[in-house]
C-alpha cells in the first residue's frame, strides 16, 4: 500500500499528526484515479457553527437524551417537544453558511471524475456549496412530510401551541429526518454502497464512525480494495483500519489537501 514517514499513534503507522503536510504518493495517487467517494458527518459543519452531536461537552447529545427527542417513540408520547426542537435546529441552520471543508469537497466532484459525497448530515450545507452528487442518508432538516400520509410540504402554520397538520390527511407533520430506530431511505442507502464499493479512495470526514449502517460503508470500501483516509479531530473505531487519517479540522485539512493536490486555493 502507500507507507508513509510520520506517525503518531504506534497501532497505526500510517496516521499523519501535520495539518499541511501529506505524503506525496498520496497527493500523486489523488491525482489519477477516477472513483472517489467521501462519507460526512456532523464533524463537517461544526466549524460552521452547528452543534456535533457526540463532542464531549459541546454535543447535542451531551445535554439532550436522543430517546426523548429523535425516535418514532419520541414523538409519539410528545410530538410538541420534538416538533419545537426540531425547529430550534432548523433555525440554526438557515443561519450558518458553508465552510472551506465543503467547498473543498465540490472543488473535489469537479476534479474526481466519478464522486460521490454520501452525508449523515441534515443541514443542506453541501448542497448549498454546490455539490451536486449528494446522498442524504439521514433526510434533510429543512423538508417537512406528513407522519401518516408521507407527503411533503413547503408551508405549514405558525400556531406555536401546536404541532401544524398536514393539509390533505390532518396527521402531525414532521421533519424528513431518520430517527433512531426507523429505516434510512433505501434508494440513497443501496446507491452509497454502490457507491462505496466502488470507490478507489473513500473518505470518512467529521464522524465519530459509530451510527449504522453508515459507520459501515468505510469498511465495505476496504473490502473491496479502497484505499481509506480518515479525517477527524479525534481518532474513531475506523482509525486503525485506515489507510490514511488525518486528524484535525475538516475545514482547514480539506483545503489544505486540495491545495497540495491541484494547487488549488479554496475560497468560501
Ligand atoms: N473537523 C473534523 N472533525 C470534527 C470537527 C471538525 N471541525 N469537529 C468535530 N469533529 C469530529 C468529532 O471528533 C467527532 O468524532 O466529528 C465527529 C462527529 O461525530 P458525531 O457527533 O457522533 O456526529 P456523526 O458521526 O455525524 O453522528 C452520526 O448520529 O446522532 C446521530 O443522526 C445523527 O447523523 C448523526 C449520526
Amino acid at each position: 500500500m502507500y507507507p508513509d514517514t510520520n506517525s503518531i499513534t504506534d497501532d497505526n503507522p500510517h496516521c499523519v499528526e501535520t495539518l499541511m503536510e501529506f505524503p506525496s504518493d498520496l497527493i500523486l495517487f489523488l491525482r489519477r484515479v477516477e472513483r472517489v467517494s467521501a462519507l460526512t458527518g456532523a464533524g463537517v459543519s461544526q466549524e460552521s457553527g452547528l452543534r456535533t452531536f457526540r463532542d464531549t461537552q459541546s454535543g447535542l447529545w451531551a445535554q439532550y437524551r436522543p430517546e426523548d427527542l429523535a425516535t418514532p417513540d419520541a414523538f409519539e408520547r410528545d410530538p410538541k417537544l420534538v416538533w419545537d426542537w426540531y425547529a430550534f435546529r432548523r433555525e440554526a441552520v438557515k443561519a450558518v453558511r458553508p465552510n472551506l471543508g465543503h467547498y473543498s469537497l465540490t472543488e473535489m466532484e469537479k476534479k474526481f471524475p466519478e464522486f460521490t459525497l454520501i452525508t449523515q448530515n441534515v443541514d443542506g450545507l453541501h448542497q448549498l456549496a454546490g455539490t451536486k452528487n449528494v446522498l442524504e442518508l439521514h433526510g434533510n432538516i429543512l423538508r417537512v412530510r406528513c407522519a401518516v400520509c408521507g407527503r411533503f410540504t413547503e408551508t405549514w402554520g405558525s400556531d406555536l401551541d401546536s404541532v401544524p397538520r398536514c393539509d390533505e390527511c390532518d396527521g402531525l407533520l414532521r421533519p424528513d429526518v431518520v430517527w433512531f430506530g426507523e429505516s434510512l431511505p433505501r434508494l440513497e442507502l443501496e446507491s452509497a454502497v454502490t457507491a462505496s464499493r466502488r470507490a478507489q479512495v473513500f473518505f470518512s470526514i467529521g464522524t465519530s464512525g459509530v451510527v449504522h449502517p453508515a459507520a459501515a460503508l468505510a469498511l465495505a470500501a476496504r473490502e473491496n480494495g479502497s484505499v481509506v483516509i480518515e479525517i477527524n479531530a479525534e481518532p474513531t473505531p475506523l482509525t486503525p483500519r485506515a489507510d490514511f487519517v488525518f486528524h484535525g479540522k475538516s475545514g482547514e485539512i480539506l483545503p489544505a489537501l486540495v491545495k497540495a493536490v491541484w494547487d488549488i486555493s479554496i475560497q468560501v
